[in-house]
């Protein structure tokens, strides 16, 4: 019955939406963490881009934190599928099933997937005060203060969230650290540059900068081999040729709409969306800042969902391995 209500819903907002998308009623772009961070980053942008690309629109960036982005997720994916409520989220996407035994929302079901954006490698990094110049001297450092340090991130099934887990499961220091969450890794990065917080794993779009202007001690990336076409980012070695073995980790970021978004919007969206990865504005601030913009068939929409169903699977064993949480 409730599917023959959406799909009603759906036949009703078709007809009546399909010349007339969007409007004059701004399309909130959501984003599950904190204004100032990565996934924040490229929301701003990609709003910039997706604007120029749709004549007359008025995309609008919404933060919206807390619970490692499911509030967010739950959010729109309950919100009226008209095309004026969208998701950019990130590998969050993927390891909340894992994470929420009650997760309020399906992620596979409960959304139309409108496309990949971009892949983002990690960095970890620490405080400026942190007594470790080499990745070496970091992990030593990190085993000789087991239970004194402590690693922030932005929530449970949060991206940094994620990397710090595999991480410490990788260098067995699981009981080393004390993790502290954050609304976002913006306001995370605001306490390790201020020397609140010891250390933290987080996106290259939010760590370049910092690390370029000495604010953060930076010490390995987490892409299996090193970024060695990032003009800053190349001189840190890969975890994986530090000694952690098959470490490879890389976020990515989509667009999704509610379940029922008439396919009109839907297929409008994609192709906004198409045009705003081939802007050449978006894609040089991007890569500025370490990130790959999607050039392969993830930008359509059945491969994105594909594509998160094989990272829900693959996800699935890796956070089971390295630690298991309660809600
Ligand atoms: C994360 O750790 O999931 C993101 O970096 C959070 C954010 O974008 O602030």
């Amino acid at each position: 019955m409730k599917r023959l209500l959406v799909l009603a819903a759906a036949a009703t907002a078709l007809f009546a939406n399909a010349q007339t998308y969007p409007g004059s009623k701004p399309v909130s772009i959501v984003v599950p963490f904190a204004a100032g961070g990565p996934t924040d980053r490229v929301a701003r942008d990609l709003a910039e881009a997706m604007r120029k690309n749709m004549p007359g629109s008025n995309f609008v960036v919404e933060n919206v934190n807390g619970a490692g982005g499911t509030i967010a997720a739950t959010k729109v994916a309950k919100a009226t599928p008209d095309g004026h409520t969208l998701l950019l989220h990130h590998i969050g996407m993927a390891s909340a099933p894992a994470l929420y035994r009650k997760l309020q929302y399906k992620p596979l079901e409960d959304f139309e997937y409108l496309g990949m954006i971009n892949e983002v490698p990690m960095t970890l990094i620490g405080k400026p005060q942190l007594p470790a110049n080499t990745y070496r001297d970091f992990e030593n450092y990190i085993k000789a203060n087991a239970g004194k340090l402590n690693i922030a991130h932005a929530g449970l099934g949060s991206a940094s969230h994620l990397c710090g887990l595999m991480w410490q499961a990788a260098i067995n220091a699981k009981e080393a650290m004390t993790t502290i969450p954050f609304g976002g890794t913006g306001p995370a990065m605001n306490a390790l540059v201020g020397g609140q917080v010891d250390l933290m794993c987080d996106q290259t779009t939010n760590t370049t900068g910092q690390i370029e202007a000495g604010r953060v001690k930076a010490f390995a990336v987490t892409t299996a081999k090193p970024l060695s076409n990032h003009k800053l980012l190349k001189d840190y070695p890969s975890l994986q040729d530090m000694g952690l073995k098959g470490f490879n980790l890389t976020i990515w970021h989509g667009l999704y709409a509610p379940k029922g978004t008439p396919p009109a919007i839907q297929a409008q969206l994609n192709t906004a969306l198409k045009l705003a990865l081939k802007d050449p504005d978006f894609i040089k601030k991007q890569e500025g800042l370490g990130a790959i913009v999607i050039t392969d068939n993830r930008v359509e929409p059945a491969a994105h969902k594909a594509f998160v169903a094989s990272e829900i699977a693959k996800l699935k064993p890796v956070i089971e391995a390295a630690g298991k949480f309660a809600d």
